[in-house]
């Protein structure tokens, strides 16, 4: 009796578990639709849901294919938003504080597939019919996972509908403000679509006391992954004045990005 009384409970967790998480993530589909009514057209969140499920479930968390979103990524209509994209690497909060305040740019998680799923973790395993929010591999525990590899096709997604010219917010309080083996270098930079890309902005966001500038050789990498057709810019703007402007939303867009 006690172990069928475990098993039960134990069932039950794992219900109560996944349903969280699917509403979770409906909740935050249907509210995206909600504020973004021009995308609403077109998308179905069940069938988004259906479609990202069929990716992990009943795999082991390790064996989880960035192409295994493929369907997912098909099942989500809403096009890019051209000369607004911003990219971002080890800028998250900042990126995320901006764009919420001002619609001249957007990030990935700004989109309804990044929106959905940003910061959650989830996984299956092997002949499993459930879903998983603890116990899931780490972001470097494995390669395939399910996280991993969700966030690496949405990256390759984002970077090959860019048009336009693009952004990318760089944090220069670091030594190395680019980094070839980031998403945003080793991934966002090269799926970027010569036929629709004009050129790529650096927003290198720097405190008075950095010493990380645009003329960093880091940025010579950069370049050098970028396709020669594009135009290259780099601007330091000030972090002072990028805090100014996501605590007063009356700031105009261009006065908040441009050089220091
Ligand atoms: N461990 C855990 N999480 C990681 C790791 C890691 N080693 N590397 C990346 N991540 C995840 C985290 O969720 C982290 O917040 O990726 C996020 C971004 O990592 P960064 O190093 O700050 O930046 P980058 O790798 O360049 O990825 C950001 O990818 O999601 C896209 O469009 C988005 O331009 C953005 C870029």
């Amino acid at each position: 009796i006690v172990v069928v009384v475990i098993a039960i409970i134990c069932g039950v967790t794992a219900q109560n578990k996944l349903h969280s998480f699917r509403k979770v993530v409906m909740e935050r589909c249907e509210e995206y639709l909600q504020k973004n009514s021009h995308v609403t057209r077109n998308n179905d969140c069940k069938i988004i849901w259906a479609a990202f499920e069929q990716a992990y479930i009943g795999k082991d968390s390790c064996d989880v294919s960035p192409e295994a979103y493929d369907p997912l990524i098909r099942s989500v209509k809403q096009d890019a938003v051209c000369n607004s994209m911003l990219f971002w690497s080890k800028t998250k909060q900042m990126a995320h504080a901006f764009t919420a305040k001002r619609n001249c740019l957007a990030t990935l998680e700004d989109t309804l597939l990044g929106f959905m799923f940003d910061d959650l973790t989830w996984c299956s395993k092997n002949k499993s019919k459930e879903t998983f929010t603890t116990g899931c591999p780490g972001w470097s525990d494995c390669q395939n996972n399910p996280v991993r590899s969700f966030w690496l096709k949405a990256s390759i997604n984002f970077a090959a509908t860019a048009c336009g010219n693009v952004s990318v917010m760089l944090n220069g309080s670091l030594e190395t403000p680019f980094s070839n083996s980031s998403i945003f270098g080793s991934v966002e930079v090269k799926n970027l679509d010569p036929n629709k890309v004009k050129g790529l902005t650096v927003l290198l966001v720097t405190k008075d006391t950095d010493v990380t500038t645009c003329r960093h050789p880091s940025f010579q990498n950069l370049q050098t992954s970028l396709n020669p057709n594009f135009s290259y810019n780099c601007r330091e703007v000030p972090y002072s004045r990028v805090e100014g402007c996501i605590s007063d939303p009356e700031i105009p867009c261009r006065s908040c990005l441009k050089e220091r």
